[in-house]
């Protein structure tokens, strides 16, 4: 098993999993925005480019790999508007070049990061993966692009001398929380996940939180979305990787839970869980962000058999903040050390 980007948040939480499983890992991160300690120090870890052709190849022919996880990307929408070039570079082309080194080197089977974000603003929620995918940014349509290489790549592959290869795209939605135990959780530079800042609000490392639009056509004018704890999103790589080795056809599933909470809910129940009233700023809508993004999860559960076991907000919030606490008490260069990780 390879897995790309597995210092990140979501990579580093599915590869603990991974590790409790038996399998066997190599870890490809640049550390870009993700951080040593977050991999246990007895995997096999490489410093390299998800998009380096050549560095790739090498680790998918002496590995003897036979399925990669593609974590490895840019997350922020934000500078993706900015900077789009930066985006294409390292969410397309990056993803372009360790697939086609995946087919040169015979690995068939192949798990995707994809985004909720493809759906851009959908004209009705819950989302089904059926749904239009008119992605508004170029983070999103990133993600899009890399989808569609996928499917052709998938189809092509069915004619060709090379094997078969099959994947898995993975639709997420607002991922949260952080491992129960407290060691493990989102580190990610310039995070702007909504539960994050909250929660880096709630400790004082930022002075207050926006809420941008408190008028949308929602019960209380603020946005919903539909928040998955990250153990849980964890799993569905598990069971998307068992489905595949079992056989199972390409597929794009949606992963959420299926129901929605506003900006207003979260924030309440951080300030419930951390015991911090901290100061909440209400400001004007920001553009592009859709009134409600909730999943219609009914394919991934019927597909991959996955069993969501943390669809709570409160367990989410509550182990995000957690994670927070222990991130702030060690020092910034090495906030928890590897072997405190296991
Ligand atoms: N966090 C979310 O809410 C969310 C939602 C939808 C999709 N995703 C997708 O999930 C994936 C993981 O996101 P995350 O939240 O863990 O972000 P993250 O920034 O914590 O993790 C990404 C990891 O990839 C590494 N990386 C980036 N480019 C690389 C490259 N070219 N080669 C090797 N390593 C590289 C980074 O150093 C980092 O460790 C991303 O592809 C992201 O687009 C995340």
């Amino acid at each position: 098993m390879l897995v790309t980007g597995g210092a990140g948040y979501i990579g580093s939480h599915t590869t603990r999993q991974l590790i409790d499983a038996g399998y066997e890992l190599t870890v490809v991160d640049t550390l870009y925005s993700g951080h040593r300690w977050a991999i246990p120090e007895k995997v096999d870890f490489h410093q390299l480019d998800a998009g380096d052709v050549d560095g790739m190849a090498r680790l998918l022919e002496k590995g003897q790999i036979e399925a990669v996880i593609h974590f490895a990307g840019h997350i922020v929408v934000p500078e993706s508007v900015r900077n789009p070039a930066k985006y294409y570079r390292n969410n397309v082309i990056a993803s372009m070049n360790l697939i086609g080194a995946c087919r040169q080197s015979g690995v068939g089977l192949f798990v995707f990061s994809s985004s909720a974000a493809v759906y851009g603003n959908p004209e009705k929620v819950p989302v089904s993966e059926e749904m239009t995918t008119l992605p508004i940014n170029p983070y999103g349509r990133t993600k899009l692009i890399t989808e569609w290489n996928l499917r052709d790549v998938a189809a092509s592959s069915q004619s060709s001398a090379g094997g078969a290869f099959r994947y898995i795209a993975l639709r997420y939605f607002n991922v949260a929380g952080a491992r129960f135990d407290g060691t493990l959780g989102q580190a990610t530079p310039e995070a702007t996940h909504l539960i994050k800042v909250a929660c880096e609000t709630a400790l004082g490392k930022r002075d207050s939180l926006a809420i941008f639009g408190t008028d949308y056509d929602t019960p209380d004018g603020t946005c919903i979305r539909d928040y998955i704890h990250v153990e849980d999103l964890a799993t569905a790589h598990l069971d998307a990787l068992q489905y595949l080795a079992d056989g199972g056809s390409s597929e794009t599933l949606n992963c959420g839970y299926g129901r929605g909470y506003s900006v207003r809910e979260v924030l309440a129940t951080v300030r419930s869980v951390s015991g911090v009233d901290f100061p909440i700023i209400e400001t004007a809508r920001r553009p592009g962000d859709a009134p409600q993004l909730i999943a219609d999860n009914r394919r991934i559960l019927e597909v991959l058999g996955w069993l969501p076991q943390h669809d709570e907000l409160k367990e989410i919030c509550r182990t995000a903040w957690k994670w927070e606490r222990r991130y702030q008490d060690h020092s910034p260069a090495a906030p928890v050390q590897s072997t405190e990780l296991g």
